[in-house]
Formats: C-alpha cells, structure tokens, sequence
C-alpha cells in the first residue's frame, strides 16, 4: 500500500510566482481554475468542474484544519493555512492558501475564492508537526478533541490561528529563504 512517507516525499514546489486559484460554490463543488491550478491539480477541466474541492485532498491533513476552514468562512470571515494537497499524478504540493466568501450586488454569498502561493519552508515544518499531532488525536479522540488542540495551542502561545499562519508565511521571505 502506498504510505503516507511516500507521498510526502514525492513532492513538487510552487514557483515563486506561482498563483494557483479556484472558485467553489457554496458546498465546495470546484465552479472555477485558473491554469496554474490545472498545472498542479494535473486533472483537466472537464474531470474538475463540478467536483468537490476534496478531489485534491492529501490523507496528511487533519479534518480539523477543515472544520476551522468552513467555520471561518460560513462565518463571512476569510481563512488563511498552509495546505498540503495531492495532484491526479499523486504528487504533494504544499500551499499558503486564502479562502473568501464571494457575494452578489444583494451582498449575499454565492460561492467562495481561494488564492495559493508557494508555501514558506517555515509554515510547511511547523504545520507538518501540528498536523502530525492532529491526526493521531483525530485517530484516538476524534474531530472535536483535535479542535480544542489547536484552541489550546493558540492560547498557549498567546496568538490566534490567523497570526500563526501569516507570521510563518512571512517568516519564510527573510533573507529570500523559501
Ligand atoms: C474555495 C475553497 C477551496 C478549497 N481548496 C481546497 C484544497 O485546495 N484542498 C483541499 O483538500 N480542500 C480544499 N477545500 C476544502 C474542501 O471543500 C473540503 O472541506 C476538504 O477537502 C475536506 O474534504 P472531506 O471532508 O470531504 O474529506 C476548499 C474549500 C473551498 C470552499
């Protein structure tokens, strides 16, 4: 059976420059993706539009860092993680992603945009150590004991999820290291 250390070794990088987006409707069913989204998904048009947007889901993410997403944006807020997703070839890609609610003229909400960037080499070692420890307590505990982890662990450092994440993101920019 392929193992959970394969696939994350078998990783591709974002460039730089790389802007991967997609729009979903308001369960998550994949409605748009730019050509870098194409690049990394590695499924076509046709195999995407209309899926939900766990056709990229990688076993490595905590079904925690889910319930934080759609909690924060069912709440008209935007959601900001580090993402490790997997492409149609079985390759892992690591993302900065952001995650906003679109409305119509009448200001109510008709889908949700997610903008990706190339992941910094800080985010993407604390996250694997977070997610880690997330997933075992999902295994034993379930979802609502791996929650109150991440709550306590904010707490505990005196931050909240949103200054986490940027503040690793722009860790990584320093002195160029990725
Ligand atoms: C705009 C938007 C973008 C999303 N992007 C991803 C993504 O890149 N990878 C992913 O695994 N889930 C993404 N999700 C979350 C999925 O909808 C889903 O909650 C997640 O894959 C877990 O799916 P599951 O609970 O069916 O396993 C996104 C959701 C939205 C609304």
């Amino acid at each position: 059976m392929e193992s959970l250390l394969n696939l994350l070794k078998n990783e591709v990088f974002l460039n730089d420059d790389t802007l991967i987006t997609s729009k979903t409707d308001l369960k998550g069913k994949i409605t748009y993706g730019n050509l870098d989204f194409i690049k990394y998904v590695v499924y076509s048009e046709k195999e995407f539009l209309g899926k939900p947007h766990s056709i990229v889901r990688h076993p490595f993410m905590p079904r925690a860092a889910f319930k934080l997403l759609w909690d924060t944006i069912e709440a008209k807020q935007e959601f900001f993680a580090f993402v490790c997703n997997l492409s149609k070839k079985r390759q892992t890609y690591w993302v900065f992603t952001n995650v906003t609610p679109s409305y119509d003229e009448n200001g109510q909400v008709i889908g949700y945009y997610s903008v990706r960037r190339r992941a910094s080499k800080a985010g993407i070692e604390a996250m694997i150590e977070i997610y880690k420890q997330l997933l075992l307590i999902e295994k034993e505990h379930g979802l609502d004991a791996s929650v109150k982890f991440v709550l306590d662990y904010l707490e505990q450092n005196n931050t909240t999820w949103d200054k986490l994440i940027i503040d690793l993101q722009s860790q990584g920019k320093v002195g160029g290291y990725r």
